[in-house]
């Protein structure tokens, strides 16, 4: 019989997608046999609430320094139960780095036998453009590492695009990237509006994992292109025009003026600068493709267009 993953070791989960990740495992937990969390004392110390939810869904919690190899090493072969067998990491960009020890510890315990490097986002190596873009380094030379030194362990990247939750709200910051607010009834699209943006909600990405990992043929070695719907700005203003039942104030913002800006950021070190390349290369149409892994994972009942416009609406209303 093929291998299936059974205990499953996550760190990051207490981030903003790594909320998402754990809620929908410990929701699949009859499918699997162990979920639990490795993360930082001082996580347990400033999100008790969070530790306790899990906690209460059946997770465990392991607690350390990511420095103490002795002690993953103790964790991953099962810290005197059942060993884990996968590692899904969900860290965030400034510790996108922080994996490579993880990753070779893993590679070093035989009874791991996949890792879920952290991604969620836009493909990195979409096309001969992707290698340049400052956003992409860290994960890239992730990926290299596990190309040039991994060798016994399995991968599986989920690439999923943009978050509809965050790419169909208020961005108030830098709204020249692209915003869609709901109590201004204003939207800014990029270009001229038309070209389609695949989007994933954040849910979806969490039920895309349990998919993966419940496929694991399928995720073996490979970056799965997925996603919960495709849109054009201009087909996501008609849905918040026909919801909220009133004409918005649309600007579009042509790209020279957003290269020109993204441009700026980067001189003045802006902590926006990632957001302007990101939008730039989600504009250029760079999360499409032929098709999708989605079926191959079984995967059908996605968010929709309709309902990521409604969920939008009642964040945006709520406060
Ligand atoms: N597609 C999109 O639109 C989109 C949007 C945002 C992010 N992403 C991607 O999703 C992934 C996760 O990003 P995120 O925004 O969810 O991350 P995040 O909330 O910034 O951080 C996630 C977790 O990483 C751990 N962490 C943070 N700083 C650390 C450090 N210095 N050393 C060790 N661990 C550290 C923490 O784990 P604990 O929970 O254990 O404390 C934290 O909760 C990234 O690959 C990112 O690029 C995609």
């Amino acid at each position: 019989m093929s291998w299936k993953p059974t205990n499953i070791l996550v760190f990051g989960a207490t981030g903003l997608i790594g909320k998402f990740l754990i809620a929908e495992l410990a929701k699949a937990k009859s499918s699997f046999g162990r979920i639990a969390i490795f993360t930082s004392q001082n996580t347990v110390d400033t999100k008790p609430d969070a530790i306790k939810r899990l906690q209460d869904s059946g997770v465990e919690i392991f607690t350390g320094d990511l420095k103490d190899h002795e002690l993953i090493k103790h964790v991953y072969a099962g810290a005197g139960g059942s060993p884990f067998d996968t590692v899904v990491n969900a860290f965030g960009r400034n510790a996108i780095l922080e994996q490579i020890p993880l990753l070779d510890l893993a590679e070093s315990t035989p009874t791991v036998r996949r890792f879920f490097p952290s991604e969620y986002g836009t493909d990195i190596e979409y096309d001969e453009t992707s290698p340049p873009e400052p956003p992409h380094q860290l994960k890239l030379k992730v990926r290299a590492h596990i190309r040039d030194h991994i060798k016994r362990l399995e991968h599986t990247y989920l690439v999923t695009g943009p978050y509809s939750d965050l790419y169909l709200g208020a961005f108030k910051v830098a709204t020249e990237t692209g915003t869609y607010d709901v109590k201004a009834k204003k939207a800014v699209a990029l270009y001229d509006g038309n070209t389609p943006v695949s989007l994933t909600s954040m849910t979806d990405v969490g039920r895309l994992l349990v998919a993966a990992l419940k496929h694991p043929d399928v995720s073996r070695n490979r970056a799965l292109k997925v996603n919960s719907f495709t849109a054009p700005p201009n087909d996501i203003i008609k849905e918040f025009e026909k919801q909220t039942g009133d004409k918005w104030d649309v600007k579009y913002v042509p790209r020279e003026e957003l290269v020109e800006l993204e441009k700026k950021a980067y001189e003045q070190n802006s902590p926006l600068s990632t957001a302007f390349t990101l939008r730039r290369i989600w504009a250029d149409g760079k999360t499409l493709y032929k098709t999708r892994d989605n079926e191959e994972l079984g995967f059908t009942d996605t968010q929709t267009l309709q309902g990521a416009v409604k969920q939008s609406i009642e964040q945006q209303t709520a406060t």
